[in-house]
């Protein structure tokens, strides 16, 4: 790879215009991020890009967006749905977490939005379907704590094997309680994985690094980690495994596939971990398996109903079971915190961070959840006169057609377009674009009646 150039260094530094949807000055001279493209040609304005963020954003995501020199605004609350229109009829970025609500309502009001960042792993507190339909892609980030979700199942499986959390509270009420019965050493046991993604997979490698013989089942066929072995059935995981963990999404297969049939496969004796979500087990035959000595302990960190805020809300009001629950020996609670280190806060950060830039800057909507991903490579320093059209259009017969007699009176280098059932997304680079003819391509572009939202992202140093 070629190594980085400074473009405001050497002399190329560009004035541009982002897209005269959102931009009202193509004066402003562009200004180079820190990244490996920047031999590279980023035909943008950013100076003109108003961000808002809300919810205490991680600071490596706030730090990622000034640096490209959008005007960022950084809050750490999420504001209440009319004040939130208020300020977003403003910015062209939103960045939310779980709590600000995205509707139909609030979107509609943000005329200037191009794109929205859930710096979380869900999205379901985003109208996706609206954004969608205004040209608003939605970026997340959904295996950003993977890692930590693994590291707190091997801490669980420790605990659980010691009785530690017991032991621990057991002294801290004064009670000295010193004996190896029913404590196990991990070596040697047997691990069962079900589900072998992302976290699966991360933990399969470090369960080994302890000694742990490694086994697991997924409906998919997924290469094995280090000495690990797939199994053919969870029953045959089940007969085997002397913990057995879930690492499975929530889906229509999956919700309750941990009932008394199950438990009653399950080793005497062994353990169950549930870090992924609260549907997959039924809690009651859990109580019945634990008080009946068949499983000796469980972690669960996900729960069928769990609080929307901090506060003394695990109770029998949220699910009818919990008092039973509590009452259990070697069973480890916590609030949905697998996901929830410093490490995993920042790496969202930096993920949903550049995932916005390189569609503000670049129109490449790779890792969108609402909309058609597609990207074409960076315009390159060598394609001075390229200009890349970017436009989003109902889904309906014929509009490629009308894009491309509008486009053809320049030479297309490189086009890309993809489409879900209602919208449909189209790149294309341009060349040998004189600076005149820019308006007027973006207009004739806007007057296509299935036009949805265009850009036109171009730098100044076309033919001036
Ligand atoms: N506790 C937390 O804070 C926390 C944090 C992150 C993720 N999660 C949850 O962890 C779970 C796993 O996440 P991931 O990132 O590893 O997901 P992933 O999509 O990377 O992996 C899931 C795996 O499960 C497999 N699978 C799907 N249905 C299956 C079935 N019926 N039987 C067996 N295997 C099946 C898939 O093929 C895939 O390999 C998800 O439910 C996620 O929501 C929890």
């Amino acid at each position: 790879m070629t190594a980085p150039r400074d473009i405001g260094l050497s002399g190329l530094s560009r004035q541009v215009s982002n897209s005269y949807s959102v931009s009202t000055s193509p004066q402003s001279t562009f200004r180079r991020p820190s990244s490996h493209i920047a031999n590279q040609l980023k035909p943008f304005d950013t100076k003109n890009i108003k961000v808002l963020l809300l919810e205490n954003v991680n600071t490596t995501g706030v730090d990622i967006l000034k640096q490209q020199g959008y005007q960022v605004e950084a809050l750490k609350i999420s504001l209440p749905e009319d004040e939130l229109i208020k300020k977003i009829q403003d910015v062209h970025v939103i960045g939310i977490r779980s709590k600000t609500k995205l509707t139909e309502r609030v979107l509609s009001q943000a005329k200037n939005l191009i794109v929205s960042g859930c710096f979380c792993i869900g999205t379901n507190q985003v109208d996706l379907k609206h954004a969608a339909q205004r040209g608003v892609p939605v970026f997340n980030s959904p295996f950003s704590n993977s890692r930590s979700v693994a590291e707190l199942t091997i801490g669980e499986i420790v605990c659980l094997a010691r009785k530690l959390t017991d032991k621990s509270v057991q002294l801290h009420n004064h009670n000295w309680d010193k004996n190896s019965k029913s404590n196990w050493t991990v070596r040697g046991k047997t691990l069962g994985i079900v589900g072998y993604g992302h976290i699966g997979s991360q933990l399969s490698v470090l369960a080994e690094a302890m000694g742990l013989v490694v086994i697991y089942y997924d409906t998919l066929n997924i290469m094995a980690m280090g000495s690990a072995t797939q199994v053919d059935s969870l029953d045959t995981l089940l007969g085997q495994a002397d913990f057995v963990t879930l690492h499975v999404p929530e889906t229509s297969e999956t919700v309750n596939m941990f009932g008394k049939a199950e438990f009653d496969k399950m080793k005497n004796g062994s353990y169950l971990i549930n870090n992924a979500r609260g549907s997959l087990v039924d809690i009651p035959a859990l109580i019945e398996a634990v008080r009946s000595g068949k499983i000796a302990g469980a972690a669960l960190d996900v729960f069928p109903n769990e609080p929307g805020g901090n506060g003394p809300y695990f109770t029998n009001d949220l699910n009818p079971w919990t008092n039973d629950l509590l009452s259990l020996e070697n069973v480890i609670l916590t609030p949905h915190i697998g996901g929830s280190t410093e490490e995993a806060q920042s790496r969202i950060g930096e993920e949903v961070a550049q995932n916005i830039v390189r569609y503000v800057n670049e129109g490449s909507t790779v890792g969108a959840v609402n909309i058609p991903e597609v990207t074409l490579r960076s315009v390159t320093m060598e394609e001075p006169d390229t200009v890349r059209v970017i436009f989003f259009h109902k889904n309906v017969p014929g509009v490629l057609r009308s894009v491309n007699t509008l486009l053809a009176n320049h030479n297309i280098e490189k086009q890309n377009s993809d489409s879900t059932r209602e919208v449909a997304y189209v790149m294309a680079d341009i060349s040998n674009v004189e600076e005149s003819e820019i308006q007027e391509l973006y207009q004739n572009l806007e007057a296509l009646p299935a036009r949805i939202r265009t850009r036109v992202l171009y730098h100044k140093g076309h033919k001036m």
